[in-house]
């Protein structure tokens, strides 16, 4: 019997988020199947990395279609045909709106590169240098209507220390390819 729960990874860039998912589901400590992976950018290195790791991927231009409620409605039937579960979103640069928030219900995740509710939105890690706090770190919540605002399932902060905008990008991202997976082992296995 196959109980793994059937995730679709959400990204529109590098991926190195989805690649921590799917190295982490290939070693057997992230007990799920990635069926998917959906991006709005087909050049986006992440169906490179897809593709390496044997993933199925769908890449969709969201200008092609009128509104973000057809190209939903359209995501939606792919995602079900497929009994897709859960969305795990990972650098996906645009809001989820009322059709998949609807369709998945609780069931859409996403990493952020700050402390929530501290640097919402685009450009997390420029916001946090720019401020002059102490802290920086990552978040994983539900998704819902906002900007960041789902509730939050799992943090991790550290100190910046003097650090220069580079190294706590490296620092954050570190973080995140450990916190994302073991996050959604935790959350999966409840
Ligand atoms: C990550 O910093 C994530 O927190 C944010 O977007 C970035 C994606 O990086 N939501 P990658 O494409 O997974 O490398």
């Amino acid at each position: 019997m196959n109980n793994k729960p059937k995730i679709a990874v959400f990204a529109s860039g590098n991926g190195s988020n989805f690649q921590a998912i799917a190295d982490a589901v290939q070693a057997g400590k992230l007990k799920a199947d990635l069926a998917l992976v959906v991006t709005d950018r087909p050049k986006a290195f992440v169906v490179e990395r897809a593709k390496k790791a044997g993933i199925a991927s769908f890449a969709f231009v969201p200008k092609e279609y009128d509104s973000k409620q057809s190209y939903e409605e359209m995501l939606k039937e792919k995602l079900q045909s497929l009994g897709v579960e859960w969305i795990v979103l990972a650098g996906y640069m645009r809001l989820i709106g009322p059709v998949l928030l609807e369709a998945y219900e609780n069931r859409i995740l996403n990493i952020h590169p700050s402390v929530l509710p501290a640097f919402p939105g685009k450009d997390a890690i420029g916001q946090t240098m720019a401020s002059g706090v102490e802290t920086a770190g990552v978040t994983v919540h539900y998704v819902d209507a906002g900007m960041d605002t789902g509730q939050i399932i799992a943090q991790q902060s550290f100190a910046i220390n003097g650090r220069d905008q580079r190294m706590v990008e490296q620092e954050i991202h570190a973080i995140e390819h450990q916190l994302y997976p073991a996050t959604l082992q935790r959350l999966f296995n409840k």
